[in-house]
C-alpha cells in the first residue's frame, strides 16, 4: 500500500476544483436569494402639499365625496396591488394612503392652489385604504392634473401599526414630463424608478377610464427599508442629492427649482 495515499486526502488539483465549486455553488445560491428578492419600491419626498386639513370622507374612491353633486372633474384612472414585504409575502392590514392634485393640479392644502387655478369642490384629493389578506389594496381616483415644474404623480404612503413605513410617488408611463422631472429622476436604482412609472391602459375598448396595476414592496422594519433601499441614485447615497427634498411648486423658490429642473425649465 502506498502510504504517501491518506484516506482523506485530496489532491491539490481536485482541492482547487472543489474550491471553484464551492465558489460557483456560492454564487448561485447568492444570485438565486437576490433573484428571489423583490426590488424595493423607492421612496420620495412628501413634498408640500400632505394634507393639513382632511376631508370627512376618507375612502378610498376619491372621485366621489360622500354628499358630493357630482363626480370629480378629470380622468378616472383606477390602480391597485399587493403590499409587498422583500420576500413576497403580502401584507395585511398596512395603511396605504394617497393624495394628489385634482385636475386643476391644485391640493387639498391651504397653500395647495396654484396661480389662477381653483380647487374641484368634487374631489376628494386624500384616500386611504386598509390591505386585505392577500396584501391587496385599489383606489379610483382621477389622472392628476399637471401643475409647474413636476410630471403627474401620485404621492403614496404607506403606513404598518402608525409607524411610516414608505413615502413614495406614483407615475403615469408615456408623460412627457416624466424624463425632465427631478423628484422622478433621484428616486434610488434605475430599476427601481422603473418599478414607480406604470402603464395606465383602458379598462375597455370604449372606456375613457384608465387603469393600472402596481405592487409596492416594502422592507420589513424602516431601517432595513433604508439600508436595502439605498441605490447609486438614491437619497443619501453617494453621489446622490440632498436628504430632502421638496415639490418645487410649494416653494416658488428659483433655486430649488434649478437645482431640481435647471434654469431652462
Ligand atoms: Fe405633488
Amino acid at each position: 500500500m502506498n502510504s504517501t495515499i491518506h484516506p482523506f486526502h485530496i489532491p491539490l488539483s481536485r482541492r482547487r476544483l472543489l474550491h471553484s465549486l464551492l465558489l460557483t455553488t456560492g454564487g448561485i445560491i447568492t444570485g438565486s436569494v437576490y433573484a428571489e428578492a423583490l426590488t424595493l419600491t423607492p421612496r420620495a419626498t412628501e413634498g408640500p402639499y400632505y394634507p393639513d386639513h382632511l376631508p370627512l370622507d376618507q375612502d378610498n374612491d376619491l372621485t366621489m365625496i360622500t354628499g358630493g353633486k357630482a363626480p370629480a372633474s378629470g380622468v378616472v384612472t383606477e390602480f391597485g396591488g399587493r403590499l409587498l414585504d422583500v420576500d413576497g409575502k403580502p401584507i395585511q392590514n398596512g395603511l396605504v394612503e394617497l393624495w394628489q392634485s385634482d385636475n386643476n393640479g391644485c391640493y387639498i392644502h391651504s397653500r395647495g392652489t396654484q396661480q389662477g387655478k381653483e380647487r374641484d369642490p368634487q374631489f376628494q384629493g386624500y384616500g386611504k385604504v386598509e390591505t386585505n389578506a392577500k396584501g391587496e389594496y385599489r383606489f379610483r381616483t382621477i389622472k392628476p392634473g399637471l401643475y409647474t415644474g413636476r410630471t403627474i404623480h401620485y404621492h403614496i404612503r404607506v403606513k404598518q401599526n402608525d409607524k411610516s413605513m414608505l413615502t413614495t410617488q406614483l407615475f403615469i408611463a408615456g408623460v412627457p414630463q416624466n424624463d425632465r422631472d427631478g423628484i422622478l429622476r433621484s428616486m434610488g436604482t434605475e430599476e427601481q424608478r422603473l418599478s414607480v412609472i406604470r402603464e395606465f391602459k383602458p379598462m375597455s375598448a370604449d372606456s375613457k377610464e384608465l387603469v393600472g396595476t402596481w405592487d409596492i414592496v416594502i422592507g420589513k422594519t424602516p431601517e432595513e427599508r433604508e439600508q436595502r433601499g439605498r441605490g447609486p441614485g438614491g437619497l443619501g447615497g453617494p453621489g446622490g442629492p440632498p436628504q430632502r427634498r421638496r415639490d418645487s411648486a410649494d416653494a416658488g423658490d428659483k433655486d430649488i427649482k434649478d437645482a431640481l429642473f435647471g434654469p431652462s425649465f
